[in-house]
């Protein structure tokens, strides 16, 4: 509680970030997500300042230009001043695709699939995502809220600001409502932002084997309108995909989800293809994985508002050769993200650094299409570009300083951590590390 109100405290201070070497605006005159070539615009301003008061950016510009500014030199001794001594300030990352709300991590599946086993035949012989449930279910809702509380503030260590959180290790409605609250509550001790996605239709719980008409009926007919009631979530997610949900069960659960004033995203192409279109006309905010596309989808996806996110800590961690085809998405005009799938099966990294990693050397994206995947692009996927992914006066002050002079070292050191400090909402969550 203490904390908070120390937080609450310093969101009405200013705070002046000088002497950057490198800022990252990510401002851009286009409108919409980043596609193409503009994916590659970072507005990079060099000896930068930006100011930040109660919680917003006011103004952004050269380190000499702030300094003269006569507002700024009057209320000097008010304002908090971080010398960011040449290094290099992003925008707070934006983790579009996460599912916190975990007890346990799972390593027999780990060594399993060290073994030689697959995904796919660790799921079949009870592994997965089904061996996550008891823990939940059992958990009481604080014991839940520390694990999520835990996880947001190790993202924030590495940058992240803003996250997209699910629920669906409960797989029954009072496990999955308690999920919800989890976050909710977890997101009100951490001064970033949180964004939770009901996840309900992540498998069929071993009790509905057999029965998965009758889950997605407990999905659609009471998960939701309940979720929607309490207004414990601004998404709907479904995992639409080989032994999930069919694609006719996503749009039942889709039209559910927009009868209740929910927007939706999925889960898609990770384990097999799925033609788009059915599910392009529910407007989905993101479309996930996204390993196996059909090329005949491309110019629909890449005319629509959908964001097509990779993860590929999940093509990492499950120790697969095959990346998404960023370039074919990138170059057909499809508007990409990143993010770091945060789940205790198929990517435990809470690091969008190690994510932009991956996808500079396994999916070919230059180290300015990382960023930007990470930043305006996850903010546009979260449908909140209007004010997160940018360093723009009006946005929030959501900021993060990494110790490297060059942009391009964040995704080239791999498997450290350089972000020095995190700020979320004009509040600073302490430096971190080296
Ligand atoms: O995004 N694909 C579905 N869901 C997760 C995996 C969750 C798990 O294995 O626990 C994913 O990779
Ligand atoms: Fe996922």
């Amino acid at each position: 509680m203490k904390v908070r109100v120390e937080a609450e405290q310093h969101k009405t201070s200013a705070l002046l970030l000088a002497n950057i070497g490198q800022l990252l605006t990510l401002r851009s005159d286009v409108n919409g997500p980043r596609r193409g070539a503009s994916l590659s615009e970072l507005g990079i301003i060099q000896d930068a300042a930006v100011l930040c008061v109660g919680g917003k950016i006011v103004s952004v510009g050269t380190t000499k230009d702030a300094l003269r500014d006569r507002w700024l030199k009057k209320n000097r001794k008010k304002i908090t001043e971080i010398d960011c001594a040449g290094k290099v300030v992003t925008p707070g990352f934006v983790d579009s695709h996460t599912h916190p709300v975990f007890m346990h991590p799972r390593l027999v599946d780990f060594e399993k699939r060290i073994s030689g086993a697959n995904y796919e035949e660790i799921t079949a012989a009870g592994g997965g995502i089904r061996s996550s449930i008891d823990g939940v279910r059992e958990a009481t809702k604080p014991a839940l809220t520390t694990k999520v509380g835990a996880a947001l503030i190790d993202m924030s260590r590495h940058g992240t600001t803003t996250v997209e959180a699910k629920s669906g290790y409960g797989l029954s409605f009072d496990s999955e409502l308690k999920s919800l609250e989890a976050i909710r509550s977890a997101s009100r001790e951490w001064a970033g932002t949180v964004l939770p996605t009901f996840l309900g239709a992540h498998v069929v719980p071993p009790e509905y084997r057999g029965r998965s008409s009758k889950y997605v009926e407990l999905v659609c007919d009471e998960m939701i309108p309940a979720v929607s009631k309490r207004k414990l979530a601004s998404f709907v997610d479904v995992f639409c995909d080989r032994g999930a949900f069919s694609v006719e069960d996503s749009e039942k659960i889709f039209a559910a989800a927009e009868n209740h004033g929910l927007s939706v995203r999925a889960h898609l192409g990770q384990l097999s293809e799925t033609r788009l279109q059915p599910l392009l006309r529910y407007k989905p905010a993101s479309l996930d994985h996204m390993d196996h596309v059909n090329s005949a989808d491309l110019a629909a996806l890449a005319k629509s508002e959908t964001i097509a996110t990779f993860v590929p800590g999940a093509n990492y961690f499950l120790g697969l050769s095959k990346y998404p085809d960023a370039r074919l998405l990138i170059e057909s005009g499809v508007a990409v993200a990143l993010a770091t799938d945060y789940n205790p099966g198929s990517s435990p990294t809470l690091s969008m650094p190690m994510v932009m990693s991956l996808a500079c050397t396994h999916m070919k994206m230059s180290a300015a299409e990382s960023i930007a995947a990470c930043t305006i692009n996850g903010a546009f996927a979260l449908r909140i570009a209007d004010c997160k992914g940018s360093v723009e006066a009006g946005k929030d002050a959501d900021l993060a300083i990494f110790d490297v002079s060059d942009y391009r070292e964040i995704p080239y050191w791999f498997g450290v951590n350089r972000c020095t400090l995190t700020i979320a909402n004009g509040i600073p969550l302490g430096s971190h590390t080296r």
